[in-house]
């Protein structure tokens, strides 16, 4: 194992407009997954469920990539949620960083999965595949999500057992937090279901909505747009899917600007 700030390169100058925080923690999920913690500059103000763009102090211009702040915003640090793509020009770097590390972080947070980009309603639907759980993962500890809607319906869905283990240990961690764990144990619900391994819930998340299934098993009603509203994230199909499922039960798409029933983060794809 190297040493700790071994890992990276850190010889570069840090550019400017970006942060340069210190790795605390890093955590291997699977061998596609993990997840890391760093300190959190004291200026820096997030709303749940927004995102930032992450880079490496390796090079004169490192690359950077969108990644959501997957911690809730009253946190002291900050944790992300990444996949390692392989000869990602970022993640096959960044799947190496350890405790003592430097990782860069452009200063201004954005997204469209906030609460304010939805009009008031009853229930929020979170509709994650893979890592598109990470702004999830803050929206869930926010005590906003909670006063604005009686219910909070995460569903995630994975090819793999294995990697729906974050988005259970985000929800086991919402429901034992003394902000929200209240709440959370009261309005919150879990759905996790794989497609490529026998697990208690199996199929793609769209098909379990489509059908009813995911819904009987949960004991709520059918999708209605006066009550029932919507955020999404996850690979590109499945954010095209999703929508057309949405818009087809009468749903439609609002923005920071312009609140509707449902909202769509597209900053992680093409
Ligand atoms: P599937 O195994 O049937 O492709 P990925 O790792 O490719 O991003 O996929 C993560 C999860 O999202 C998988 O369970 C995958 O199912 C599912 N998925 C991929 N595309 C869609 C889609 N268009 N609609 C619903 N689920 C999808």
């Amino acid at each position: 194992m190297n040493a700790p700030g071994a890992s990276v390169e850190t010889a570069f100058p840090v550019p400017a407009g970006c942060f340069a925080e210190t790795v605390t923690e890093v955590k291997h999920y699977t061998d596609r997954l993990f997840a890391f913690r760093m300190t959190r500059p004291s200026s820096f103000r997030f709303r749940s469920g927004e995102f930032v763009m992450i880079g490496l102090r390796n090079a004169e211009r490192p690359v950077f990539r969108a990644y959501s702040m997957a911690s809730p915003s009253w946190d002291d640090e900050l944790e992300f949620f990444s996949i390692k793509v392989p000869d990602g020009p970022l993640t096959e770097h960044l799947q190496k960083i350890q405790p003592g590390d430097t990782v860069l972080m452009k200063k201004k947070p954005t997204g469209t999965l906030v609460n304010d980009a939805l009009l008031p309603g009853k229930r929020l639907y979170l509709f994650a595949t893979g890592t598109g759980v990470a702004p999830f993962a803050s929206l869930i500890r926010d005590p906003e999500t909670y006063e604005k809607f009686e219910q909070v319906i995460l569903l995630h869905g994975c090819r793999l057992k294995d990697e729906l283990a974050y988005g259970h240990k985000v929800v086991e961690l919402a429901r034992e937090d003394p902000l929200v764990g209240a709440q959370a144990s009261a309005q919150l619900l879990h759905h996790a279901s794989t497609t490529r391994e026998e697990s208690p819930n199996m199929g793609r998340l769209t098909d379990g909505i489509q059908s009813g299934k995911i819904l009987e098993a949960l004991n709520l009603p059918p999708l209605d747009p006066e009550v029932d509203r919507a955020m999404i994230c996850g690979s590109m199909e499945f954010l095209k899917d999703c929508k057309a499922l949405l818009e087809g039960m009468g749903l439609t798409e609002g923005a920071n600007n312009r609140p509707a029933e449902f909202v769509v983060e597209r900053a992680f794809v093409g």
